[in-house]
Formats: structure tokens, C-alpha cells, sequence
């Protein structure tokens, strides 16, 4: 079963069965055990023709399958190392099941080098073993579904603007100050010195955003003219224009930097004016900092540091993350069509799966 959904129409999305292929010599069918569902995806969605993250799972003309991050169990495998039972964790179709051609198969997982990904980011292309994946713990499957790539951009985020000494600014500024993504890029920067985190947020979330104990200031989006005008670096998870503006043009000479780094207010997001004061917005991807750092610090030097990260943050989370399980294609199709509408409990996240 695959959960569709229509290119030039988000809100309008369909089930279809289909019969499982043949696999070929190299081939392995994985059936998609769960996943989870946040507003990233609903991003992946958005920027699907642009980015190219329909290319990951096509479907038939006209319709696109989101992605998602999961866990699967190779229920066949036509490739040697790769046994029936192995259970993996990586980038998924929302899908019972679905075929990939694995390929540099070893202790650690594998990469799928199926023709039509070849030319997509590495990052997202790679299946890890649970039994060798140094992040996995069994007790908290439903936080690396949920968490793990976001957490990962964060870190990435935060690494970055470490790296680039904050371009001389003291306070950094989010926007979806409540999304996941946003608090724990606050939580990696509320752990460094002299670093003052401002988050702005919608009224409805600004309560949750303050109780989370990240930010040193939570503002409301309506009241960004107030905020103190010091060196800031601006890193967009909105993609709103009307608060890019507002922050653009609160800041102006004064923003160092301007990273946008997702769109969860989509509905409004719009092209970027020529005037905008402060510096031109870049867009944060997090794969070229995977390659970067996988460069500087080794595979491993990587997901040792990220491994050291998640620790502390995982603990953080347990504190105030509630997970929705839903099985079967109503519920995925609701908590799809919740999360495009921006209908979120910020404290809540869904983890879904569909019958196998
Ligand atoms: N570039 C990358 O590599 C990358 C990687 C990971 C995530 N991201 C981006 O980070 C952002 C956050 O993702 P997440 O999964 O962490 O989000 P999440 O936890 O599901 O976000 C919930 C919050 O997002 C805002 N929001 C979501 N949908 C909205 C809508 N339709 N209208 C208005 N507000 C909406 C609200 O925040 P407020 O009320 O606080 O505004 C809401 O409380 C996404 O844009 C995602 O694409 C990017």
C-alpha cells in the first residue's frame, strides 16, 4: 500500500495497493515497519519538484509520495550480506513496503543505488543497521523516528554558526520557535557560552515555546520591533515572508547573518523581495554540511559527535514530548492533512504505520 499525494494539489491525497516485484540479483524488498510525521515532511512536500525529494520514491504520473524517516525490515533480499530480518533505519517511502537496489552492503547497513536516486544527497540514501548503528536504542525508536534528522540539522545548524563565530553576533534568532527543529538547535545553543537565544513564535505556541527552558527571550511575531537591537544572526524555519521581513528590516545593518533553513508557515511563503534590508538569506542544506564534515572529521568522527549530542538531548525531550501512534491509512491521512494545515500540538508528535 502506498499513501499518494498530488503534485499540484497537497490537500488532495489516495491510497493504492500494488503487487509486491520480482526482485532482481542485487535487490532487496523492505517492508516499512513505522515512521514519523512532522512538518518537516510536510517540507519535503513543498519543495518537492524544487529539491527533488519526489525523485526519492516515484509514483505514477502526476502524484509524489512524501518522505519519511523510519524503520524497515528486509522481509527479501537477491543481495548477498543482506539477510531476510534486518532491521534498518533511514529515509522511507510512506509504504507498506518498497524495493531497493542495496549496494555497498557491510556491518554498518547500506546504500541504496537504485538508478533513480543516484544523483540525490548521499545523506539521504543510506539504510543503518539497528544492530550496529551506534544512536539506536530499542527503548527510543519512536525519538530517532521523530527527532533524528531534525536533531541532526540542528546539529549541523549549530556546528555551522559555531564554526562561522556566530559572524560576530552574541544572539542568534529562530523563527517556529515551538518546531522541533528550532528548540533543539535553542537546546545545543543554550549549552554554549555567551550565546542569547531568541525565539519568535505564534501566540498560540508562545506558552510551550517559554516552558520548553531553551530560549533566553520568546516573542510573539506581531512584536519583533521590540526586541533590542544588537548583532544578530537570523536562522528561518518559517519561511514566512511577512516575519522575514519584519526581522530584516528590525535588524538591518545589525543582521550578520540570514540562514533559511525550512517552511512551515508555507501558505504564506513568498519569493524574496529585492530590497530586503541585511544580508541576503542562504539557504541552510543540511547535506553539503554532511559532506563537509564527513571531510574534516571522518564518517565515524561525524556520527561520534552526533551520537555525544543526542544523549543529553534525547533526556531533554522525555521531558515534554508526547507520541501520537496511529496505524492504517486513516490515521496517516489525518495527521498528513493536520500538519499541511498547520492543525499541530507542538508537545505532540505522530509516529504511524501501515498494514504490512
Ligand atoms: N533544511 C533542512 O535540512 C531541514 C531539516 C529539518 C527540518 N527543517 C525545517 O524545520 C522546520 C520545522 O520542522 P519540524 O518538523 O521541527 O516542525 P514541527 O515540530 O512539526 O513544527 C510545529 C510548529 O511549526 C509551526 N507550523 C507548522 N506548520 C504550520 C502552518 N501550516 N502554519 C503555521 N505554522 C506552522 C508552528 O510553529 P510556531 O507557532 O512557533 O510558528 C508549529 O507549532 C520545517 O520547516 C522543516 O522543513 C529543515
Amino acid at each position: 500500500m502506498d499513501f499518494l499525494v498530488a503534485k499540484d494539489d497537497l490537500h488532495r491525497c489516495r491510497f493504492v495497493d500494488s503487487e509486491p516485484p520480482e526482485l532482481e540479483p542485487g535487490q532487496a524488498l523492505l517492508q516499512v515497519a513505522s515512521f514519523g510525521l512532522t512538518s518537516n515532511n510536510i517540507t519535503y512536500a513543498m519543495f518537492g519538484e524544487a529539491m527533488s525529494y519526489w525523485s526519492f520514491f516515484p509514483a505514477e504520473d502526476g502524484w509524489g509520495r512524501v518522505p519519511v524517516w523510519g524503520f524497515a525490515e528486509v522481509a527479501a533480499s537477491r543481495q548477498d550480506g543482506l539477510q531476510a530480518g534486518t532491521r534498518v533505519y533511514g529515509y522511507l517511502p510512506p509504504s507498506s513496503e518498497f524495493v531497493v537496489n542495496a549496494a555497498r552492503v557491510d556491518g554498518r547497513g547500506f546504500v541504496d543505488a537504485s538508478p533513480h536516486r543516484a544523483k540525490l544527497p548521499p545523506a539521504y540514501n543510506s539504510y543503518a543497521r539497528t544492530d550496529a548503528d551506534p544512536i539506536y536504542d530499542d527503548a527510543h525508536e519512536d525519538e530517532q523516528m521523530l527527532l533524528r534528522p531534525l536533531f541532526f540539522t540542528s546539529y549541523l545548524i549549530d556546528d555551522f554558526l559555531d564554526e562561522s563565530e556566530l559572524f560576530g553576533a552574541g544572539t542568534v534568532v529562530l523563527s517556529s520557535a515551538s518546531s522541533k527543529t528550532a528548540s533543539a538547535l535553542a537546546f545545543l545553543l543554550s549549552r554554549r557560552e555567551g550565546v542569547e537565544v531568541v525565539g519568535l513564535t505564534s501566540a498560540r505556541s508562545r506558552d510551550f515555546a517559554g516552558r520548553l527552558g531553551v530560549y533566553d527571550h520568546v516573542v510573539a511575531y506581531e512584536d519583533i520591533s521590540e526586541l533590542p537591537l544588537e548583532r544578530a544572526v537570523y536562522v528561518d524555519m518559517a519561511g514566512d515572508a511577512a516575519v522575514r521581513d519584519a526581522v530584516h528590516g528590525h535588524y538591518r545593518r545589525e543582521l550578520a547573518h540570514s540562514a533559511v533553513v525550512g517552511a512551515t508557515h508555507h501558505d504564506q511563503m513568498g519569493e524574496l523581495p529585492a530590497a530586503l534590508p541585511g544580508p541576503r538569506p542562504m539557504f541552510f542544506f543540511a547535506p553539503d554540511r554532511v559532506t563537509k564534515r564527513s571531510e574534516d572529521w571522518g564518517r565515524e568522527g561525524l556520527e561520534q559527535r552526533l551520537t555525544d549530542a543526542w544523549r543529553p538531548y534525547l533526556e531533554w525531550t522525555g521531558t515534554w514530548l508526547e507520541v501520537l501512534h496511529g496505524q492504517g491509512p486513516e490515521a496517516l491521512e489525518g495527521a498528513y492533512l493536520d500538519l499541511l494545515d498547520g492543525r499541530i500540538d507542538p508537545a505532540r508528535a505522530h509516529v504511524l504505520s501501515l498494514p504490512r
